[in-house]
């Protein structure tokens, strides 16, 4: 197979819920191909690194959409998105980071364990009900996407009566994330109107009352220091982190959770301590990546051996570099005590996820506890992946728990 016949294969329903003999093949071409003019596909793990870390390489902003988007500033979600952490570039960006950096610091999210504890057996207790007669239970509903949401939500502070509503608005904005139809883009605006004028209203009660929240630390955050942070930024980020912050974290709890479904004996090792928890969360990391891959705006320079020209769409599989065969012996084998780790799941470089010290402490809090509650845990019927290519994850992981 060449290069375009690689990825048209990729677009497919097929190649989306298999991604991963294809990228075998890509590997067997080079750390990086050209399918077409314009286009540029790094697979290989350093050339995927170098990219991320090389400030030449910028992320497509509001300059780019105003040639790829014309009308761009019609669509609200492109209008937040335009300051969005994920679409901006260099001193503009840096300034952002580091104010939101101060709000989201490591006491913040290790403060956070009791209560995703606590929320994560609530959401155990209520799998255990309605599994109690054998029945199956959807563990991507009942577990894996209520989990992040209402994380998310306790650490911006929304409070609780409002969280049943966000979810489905914070799903339908999650969406911009895929290579969209022309048809979705009506509920993606609507949802990124509506969270706007949610968190516009949040952040005025936040301002009158401060708590000890994320959006009330960044309040005090943007009002002082020498960057500071417009009103629209602020609010645009912190409809970014909703967003940029769940269905990610749902997918990690469900491509894991498919691992010790298919290799039972991963979550024995798993349950008797044998493997540390977090050793099997990099591995699922790296085994399934819940985001497939990101990219940049090239400029003239060469990658894995490749050319890249000025404009060019280069794309980071960073699912395929997790299993480029140059970087990890036995790609394809889910191993937890490799000594060969370090997935590319959160990215790297300027851009690395704000969230992966949280994304792992919900994922590390969750799993030794599905796991001990459940020791029987097992599929019940076909689990159902999600027809997306960017964002791996499954629909439906039906299972039962006694
Ligand atoms: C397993 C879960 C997660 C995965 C796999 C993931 C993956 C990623 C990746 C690959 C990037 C870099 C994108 C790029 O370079 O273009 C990123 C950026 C980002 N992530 Fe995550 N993420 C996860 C969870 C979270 C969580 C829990 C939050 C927030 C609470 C979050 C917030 C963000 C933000 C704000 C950015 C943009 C950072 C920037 O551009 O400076 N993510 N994430």
């Amino acid at each position: 197979m060449d290069s375009i016949e690689i990825l048209t294969a990729l677009g497919t329903p097929a190649g989306r819920n298999d991604p991963y003999p294809y990228y075998a093949a890509l590997h067997e071409l080079g750390e990086a191909v050209r399918p077409s003019p314009g286009m540029v596909l790094v697979v290989g793990y350093d050339a995927i690194n170098s990219v991320l870390r090389d400030p030449g390489f910028r992320a497509a902003d509001d300059a780019t959409w105003d040639q790829a988007l014309p009308g761009w500033q019609e669509q609200p979600v492109f209008v937040q998105g335009a300051d969005w952490l994920l679409n901006i570039n260099g001193a503009r960006h840096a300034r952002i980071r580091s104010l939101i950096a101060r709000a989201f610091t490591a006491r913040r999210v290790a403060g956070l364990e009791p209560a995703i504890a606590a929320m994560a057996d609530d959401l155990l207790n209520a799998m255990a009900d309605h599994g109690a007669d054998g029945s199956a239970v959807e563990f991507m509903h009942d577990f894996a996407f209520l989990l992040p949401v209402t994380v998310i939500c306790e650490l911006l502070g929304i409070p609780d009566g409002d969280r049943e509503s966000f979810r489905p608005i914070a799903r339908d904005l999650a969406g911009i994330f895929e290579i969209n139809d022309p048809e979705n883009m009506p509920a993606i605006n609507a949802a990124a109107v509506e969270l706007l004028a949610y968190f516009t209203g949040l952040a005025a009660k936040r301002r009158a009352e401060p708590r000890d929240d994320l959006v009330s630390d960044l309040l005090v955050v943007s009002a002082t220091g020498d960057g500071r942070l417009t009103d629209a930024e602020l609010l645009h980020n912190l409809t970014l982190l909703l967003v940029a912050g769940f269905e990610t974290t749902t997918n990690l709890l469900g491509n894991g959770l498919q691992v010790v479904l298919t290799q039972p004996a991963v979550g024995d090792a798993v349950r008797d301590g044998s493997v540390p928890v977090a050793a099997f969360v990099e591995e699922a990391l790296r085994y399934d990546s819940p985001v497939q891959l990101t990219s940049r705006v090239g400029y003239e320079t060469k990658v894995g051996g490749v050319a890249v020209a000025s404009g060019d769409d280069v794309m980071t599989v960073l699912g395929a570099g997790n299993r480029d065969p140059r970087r990890f012996a036995h790609p394809d084998t889910f191993d937890p005590l490799r000594a060969d780790g370090g997935p590319l799941s959160f990215g790297g470089g300027a851009h690395f996820c704000i969230g992966a010290a949280l994304a792992r402490l919900e994922a590390c809090i969750a799993f030794p506890r599905l796991l001990q509650r459940f020791p029987r845990i097992a599929a019940a019927g076909e689990p159902v992946r999600r027809d997306t290519l960017l964002l791996r994850g499954f629909d439906a992981l039906p299972v039962t728990v006694r």
